[in-house]
C-alpha cells in the first residue's frame, strides 16, 4: 500500500542498526535510498546489501554534524542521480563510546555540544540541505528518529542525550507548521529500545529491558522502517507536527 517507487530518500546514519533497517524498508518500497554515514565503509556495506536484494541504493558518506559536507553531498546526488523527496534523520548516538550515559553533574561543555552536534545540529543541517528542493516541487517527507527520552524522565545518565532529542522534537514541531502549505510534512518517531544486538550498543541488559516492554521484545530496525515508509507515502499527507512513540507499549506521558 505505502509505495514509494520514483521516491528518492536519503537516510542517515544508515550503515547499522536502525538507520541500515529504515534504509532497507524504503527500498523494499521501491525508494532510492543514498545510505549516509559517516563511517564510508559502513554506508557502502549497506548500500551493497541493498542492492544485493534486488533494490536500489547508493552510499552517500558524509558527516551530518557539518553543514559543508552536508550541502555538499546532497548537492552532486541530486545532480547525479536525483534530488531527495525524503530525509529520515537517523544519524545519532544512544550511548556508546564517547557518548556513553552520565550524570550531568559529571559532565563537561564539551561533552554537552558533542551530543548536541549530532542529534540536533545534525538534523538541523540536514533538513536546511533539502528543504528548498522539496519546497520548489511542493513536496516533501522529513522524518527525525528521536527518543522517549526526549519527551519524559527515562535513566540517569541521559540528560544530555535527552536534551538534544528533545530539541529535535521541538525543532521539528515547528518546522511542520513552517512548511505545511508547501506540501512538505515533518514527523518525529520518538524510538524505544531496539535490540542492541542490531546495532554497535552493548547487549547487557537486553532481557531486563525487554521485560519492562509490553509486548515483550525490544524493537527491530525494521519496526522503525515501517514506520518511516508510512510517513514517507503520499498516504501520510495529512500527518505532520507530530510525535509518534514507537516504543512496544512502553510508558511515554
Ligand atoms: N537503538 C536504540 O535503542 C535507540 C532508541 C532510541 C533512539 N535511537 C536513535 O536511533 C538512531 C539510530 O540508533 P542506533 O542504535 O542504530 O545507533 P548506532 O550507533 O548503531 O548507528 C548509528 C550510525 O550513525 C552513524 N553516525 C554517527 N554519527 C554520525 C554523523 N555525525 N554523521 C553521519 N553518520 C553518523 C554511525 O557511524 C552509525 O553507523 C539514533 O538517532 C538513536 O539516538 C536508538
Amino acid at each position: 500500500m505505502f509505495e514509494l517507487q520514483h521516491k528518492t530518500a536519503l537516510v542517515t546514519g544508515a550503515g547499522q542498526g536502525v538507520g541500515a533497517g529504515i534504509a532497507g524498508l524504503l527500498a523494499e518500497q521501491g525508494a532510492l535510498v543514498a545510505v549516509n554515514d559517516v563511517d564510508a565503509e559502513r554506508a557502502e556495506a549497506t548500500a551493497a546489501k541493498i542492492r544485493d536484494a534486488g533494490y536500489l541504493a547508493k552510499a552517500l558518506p558524509f558527516d551530518v554534524t557539518d553543514y559543508e559536507q552536508v550541502t555538499a553531498a546532497v548537492a552532486a546526488f541530486a545532480r547525479k542521480a536525483s534530488p531527495f523527496d525524503v530525509l529520515v534523520n537517523n544519524a545519532g548516538n544512544a550511548g556508546s563510546g564517547a557518548f556513553r550515559p552520565k550524570p550531568f553533574r559529571a559532565s563537561e561543555p564539551e561533552e554537552w555540544r558533542r551530543f548536541t552536534d549530532v542529534n540536533l545540529f545534525g538534523v538541523m543541517n540536514c533538513a536546511k540541505a533539502v528543504i528548498e528542493g522539496m519546497s520548489s516541487r511542493g513536496h516533501g517527507r522529513i522524518i527525525t528518529i528521536a527518543s522517549g527520552s526526549g519527551v519524559v524522565g527515562q535513566a540517569i545518565g541521559v540528560s544530555l542525550y535527552a536534551a538534544a532529542k528533545g530539541g529535535a522534537i521541538a525543532f521539528m514541531r515547528h518546522l511542520a507548521l513552517e512548511m505545511a502549505s508547501e506540501g512538505i510534512t515533518a514527523n518525529t518517531i520518538a524510538l524505544g529500545m531496539i535490540d542492541p544486538a542490531t546495532s554497535g550498543r552493548v547487549a547487557n541488559h537486553t532481557k531486563k529491558l525487554a521485560a519492562r516492554i509490553p509486548v515483550g521484545r525490544t524493537g527491530a530496525p525494521e519496526d522503525a522502517g515501517a514506520l518511516c515508509a508510512f510517513l514517507a507515502s503520499d498516504q501520510a499527507s495529512w500527518i505532520t507536527g507530530q510525535t509518534i512513540h514507537l516504543n512496544g507499549g512502553s510508558y511515554t506521558s
